[in-house]
């Protein structure tokens, strides 16, 4: 089965470079060469949603050159693949407080949002200046702010508050390069996702590795707290029982 929704942590475009004896940078330039692969298949495999972690609160800390050259690409990717965006019918989403952005890269996402805003074959969510923990913060300021009453707050009222509001959660979360945790990702909406994760470094990471992702992830059972004879194939967290 095709996952409705595909998280990606693009990890390892430092140590791709470093490997080969390049800056940094090279490894982040040939990142984006992956990122546009793992779309254009996804949209092709009819994938509905598809995250990519792009840039974490955390990453604020890296050196102000390498940051420099992360919002170039993203700048020049954006501007890039604008037109084929909107012919492949792909909407973008962003996740994260863009706030914090140079003003020109602010300006790009305003207008790739809104070129593509009426796009509905797939939403593609760029993670940037996302973090997990500073998502449900704002969740619970703004829904505090509304005076929202807290004896009824539900979970689906919280989700509405969130940057994925309106989105299924991700059925498949991806690593690449080794690392084994989250850092960060979407910390509510991944409560039940399948993991996948490969030393593959993320420039190294395409088409073809995708799809065996999402054949390793056709392969298993969620159960979501029940036994493995209750569970249906078609089950997902809305059934998982009576707490939901
Ligand atoms: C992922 O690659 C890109 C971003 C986090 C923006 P890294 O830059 O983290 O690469 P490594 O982990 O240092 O190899
Ligand atoms: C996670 O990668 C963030 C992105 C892919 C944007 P990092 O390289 O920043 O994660 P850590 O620091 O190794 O956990
Ligand atoms: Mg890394």
């Amino acid at each position: 089965m095709i996952p409705q929704h595909i998280a990606v942590i693009m990890d390892g475009n430092g140590r791709w470079a470093k490997a080969r004896g390049m800056k940094r940078h090279e490894g982040h330039r040939a990142g984006v060469e992956s990122a546009r692969a793992v779309v254009t298949r996804c949209r092709e495999l009819g994938v509905r949603h598809l995250t990519l972690y792009t840039f974490s609160t955390e990453n604020w800390a890296r050196p102000e050159e390498e940051k420099r050259v992360l919002f170039d690409l993203l700048v020049r990717f954006l501007k890039g693949e604008l037109s084929t965006l909107v012919e492949q019918d792909i909407r973008l989403r962003l996740l994260g407080d863009i706030g914090r952005f140079p003003m020109a890269v602010r300006e790009t996402l305003r207008m790739a949002t809104n070129k593509t805003a009426h796009c509905r074959s797939m939403t593609l969510n760029l993670a940037l200046n996302y973090g997990g923990r500073d998502e449900i913060l704002r969740a619970v300021r703004s829904l505090l702010a509304e005076g929202v009453d807290a004896s009824k707050l539900t979970a689906e009222q919280f989700e509405e508050a969130l940057y994925t509001q309106g989105q299924p959660d991700p059925e498949l979360v991806i690593r690449t390069s080794g690392e084994q945790r989250l850092s960060n990702f979407l910390l509510w909406q991944a409560a039940y996702s399948e993991f996948y994760f490969t030393p593959t470094l993320w420039p190294d990471f395409g088409a073809e590795e995708l799809e065996k992702a999402v054949d390793d992830y056709s392969r298993r059972q969620r159960r979501f707290g029940k036994t493995g004879d209750q569970v249906q194939p078609t089950d997902s967290i809305a059934s998982r029982g009576s707490a939901g």
